[in-house]
């Protein structure tokens, strides 16, 4: 009897166990999927750009990473180096596309040397309202720029605003083109900037953005073009006595991430991604003006800058100056693209 009972008990325990595991095992089964897999996997995307942090660049790089981080539930991370720390204008494509870092925001135009249909996004008052400029980043120009960019290692994301472009000097006050003959000037890379500033008289060195400050200092260049919001989070101010405020030209990003490195990527951090780049550019494009407006009320009110602004008539004169930029243009950008500035620009004729 008592072998019995041992052996009934036996018999019982194997077959819960059985039970149990089995049962287990089909629940494992079930559950496991590619998506299960990321969840032990931290992925970490490295974000490098030059600009400071209180830049409209800056601050939707750190929305951008909060975002990406709460809609993966922290299994995807971006991390920041900001001011050009880890890599400057001159090695940050090379970087991005060899896997160094997983993401940069370069300035347009210093994808022009590369791609040279990004200069339309230079071209001197082809876009003279935040609208104007919205219309260009996120419609026709703007596909048609990040298509561009498919025969390189780079995908594009999207476009982020920082604002309108403003010469400042330490020579003398800037209101006529005339102003501009025989000053020289630091600017980002291309033909059509250079052209810009021949078409004045000015000469140039391009040099880059971590470079600029120090070539102020020691009287290598006159002057430079930028937003407020860099000249402001850079000092450049505190070399220059003069700044034009001319809108003559717009100064953006292109959001790009490491093509190979996107394509690795699960399907549902992708999403994530496409979602917190929709949410980030709608939250820059409203800030940067913000960010610029309180920065010029803060250089107003704290530095000895002389800000001039350009009255309308003023801008006209400009506009004329500039046109052979566009004669220029004609042997190096689309004519599609082209178009499109014209449609762009006869669309808001009445800001002009
Ligand atoms: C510059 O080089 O002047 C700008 O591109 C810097 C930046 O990234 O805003």
């Amino acid at each position: 009897m008592k072998t019995f009972i041992t052996i009934t008990a036996f018999i019982l325990v194997g077959v819960l166990t059985a039970l149990f595991f089995g049962f287990n095992q089909t629940a494992n089964s079930i559950d496991y999927d590619d998506e299960q897999e990321g969840i032990s996997e931290q992925v970490i995307i490295r974000f490098s750009h030059v600009a400071a942090e209180n830049t409209p660049k800056g601050l939707a790089a750190r929305y951008f990473a909060e975002s990406v981080q709460m809609k993966t539930n922290d299994e995807v991370t971006v991390e920041i180096y900001s001011n050009g720390e880890i890599y400057q204008d001159q090695n940050e494509w090379e970087a991005l596309t060899s896997g160094k870092v997983e993401m940069i925001a370069p300035a347009t135009a210093k994808l022009s040397p590369l791609f040279p249909d990004w200069q339309v996004l230079d071209l001197p008052y082809a876009f003279q309202t935040e609208q104007a400029v919205q219309e260009a980043y996120e419609g026709k120009i703007g596909e048609e720029l990040l298509n561009d960019l498919k025969r390189s290692n780079a995908k594009g994301l999207g476009f982020w605003y920082n604002g309108f472009k403003q010469f400042t000097n330490d020579q003398h006050p800037i209101i006529q083109p005339v102003d501009m003959d025989q000053l020289h000037f630091r600017t980002m890379p291309g033909p059509t900037i250079a052209a810009q500033f021949d078409a004045v008289n000015a000469s140039t060195s391009e040099l880059s953005f971590n470079k600029t400050y120090r070539n102020l200092e020691v009287d290598f260049i006159d002057g430079q073009e930028n937003t407020v919001s860099n000249i402001y989070s850079k000092k450049f101010y505190k070399e220059q006595s003069f700044m034009t405020i001319s809108n003559h030209a717009y100064l953006g990003y292109a959001i790009l991430m490491n093509k190979s490195f996107w394509n690795k990527l699960s399907k549902s951090h992708q999403e994530a991604i496409v979602s917190s780049m929709e949410e980030t550019t709608d939250w820059v494009r409203r800030h940067s003006i913000e960010i610029n407006d309180s920065q010029i009320r803060e250089l107003k009110r704290t530095s000895d800058i002389q800000i001039d602004v350009l009255t309308n008539a003023q801008r006209k004169k400009w506009k004329e100056a500039f046109l052979p930029v566009y004669i220029q243009a004609e042997k190096s950008i689309s004519p599609s693209l082209l178009r499109e500035v014209k449609r762009i620009q006869n669309h808001y004729s009445s800001h002009n």
